[in-house]
């Protein structure tokens, strides 16, 4: 006989989530967050493990938010597995699932938005008019909707959680947000949801990305400047046949603005297309 398959309770309304988030907080229970759009990987089990080790109940929310997705992009052929999301989370230890409809988020007449303000305009913002406002609003009401002690993301994207940080301080938004280093492949592509778009050819191409991005970070450490690095890395990219090449750039830490040199930590992010396919990463560097 197999084994049993464990199965997670599953809420589509902000009502239901309160009510059983209410209750935990009665009972002396903290609730932690996890924000998704599903086609869930290894990374999104790490998110939930860590979720585990902040608070005594997990929440994970599996939304395809419509409003993050510019008209040219992945929304309507962006993977959809609800089944076989849940059955993952209840494995990773996930107590709750809140998977709302795009009308319990967006009721006809809605009309609000979050604005992030300049740390959403440069590098991901340029190129995705339109996205870091969906993602705030979005994780804006997510936040408000479950009322979580602690809310975690990847780094992977790393701007998005910048934005977040960003948002929940502005808002006072009284939760805290906690960033999980990315989780890679062996050779070190970021394991991501758009991985599944990839052929056979493509995936041995992609880790170039992160490969460009250590050549950048390794440059600036031997004293090049911001920018020197940052043609270093993209030259590399570009040779091994992602093209265009969106972004790939060295900026500081916290406001995401160019790095000049390595004076102080920094981050290097890069966003490209392979075929049909635009992949992001980035990469801590510290002097
Ligand atoms: O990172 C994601 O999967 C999404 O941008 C998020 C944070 C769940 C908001 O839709």
């Amino acid at each position: 006989m197999g084994k049993p398959q464990q199965s997670l309770a599953i809420v589509r309304t902000v009502a239901e989530l309160r009510a059983q988030v209410t209750a935990w907080h009665k009972a002396g229970q903290g609730v932690g967050l996890v924000p998704t759009m599903g086609a869930l990987h290894v990374g999104h089990l790490a998110l939930v493990g860590r979720a585990k080790e902040l608070a005594p109940k997990v929440v994970a929310s599996l939304f395809v938010n419509p409003t993050q997705f510019g008209p040219s992009e992945d929304f309507s052929r962006y993977p959809r597995d609800e089944a076989g999301d849940a059955a993952k989370l209840a494995g990773a230890g996930c107590d709750l699932l809140f998977a709302p409809t795009v009308e319990e988020m967006y009721p006809q007449d809605f009309a609000s938005s979050v604005s992030p303000g300049p740390i959403s305009e440069r590098l991901e913002g340029k190129f995705r008019p339109g996205h870091f406002q969906g993602v705030a609003t979005v994780v804006s009401k997510l936040l408000l909707q479950c009322q979580c002690d602690v809310a975690i993301f990847g780094e992977k994207d790393y701007q998005q959680l910048q934005v977040i940080r960003r948002v929940a301080r502005d808002l006072d938004i009284p939760v805290r947000i906690e960033g999980l280093p990315t989780v890679r492949e062996p050779d070190g592509l970021a394991l991501s949801s758009r991985n599944l778009y990839l052929s056979a050819e493509e995936r041995a191409v992609a880790p170039a990305l992160n490969r460009g991005l250590v050549i950048a970070a390794d440059a600036l450490r031997d004293g090049a400047s911001g920018a020197e690095a940052s043609a270093k890395g993209r030259a590399h990219v570009r040779q091994a046949g992602f093209d265009p090449i969106d972004y790939l750039e060295a900026v500081d830490v916290a406001t995401l603005e160019p790095l000049l040199k390595l004076d102080r930590p920094g981050r290097i992010l890069a966003a490209a297309k392979l075929g049909r396919t635009r992949l992001i990463d980035n990469i801590p560097v510290e002097p």
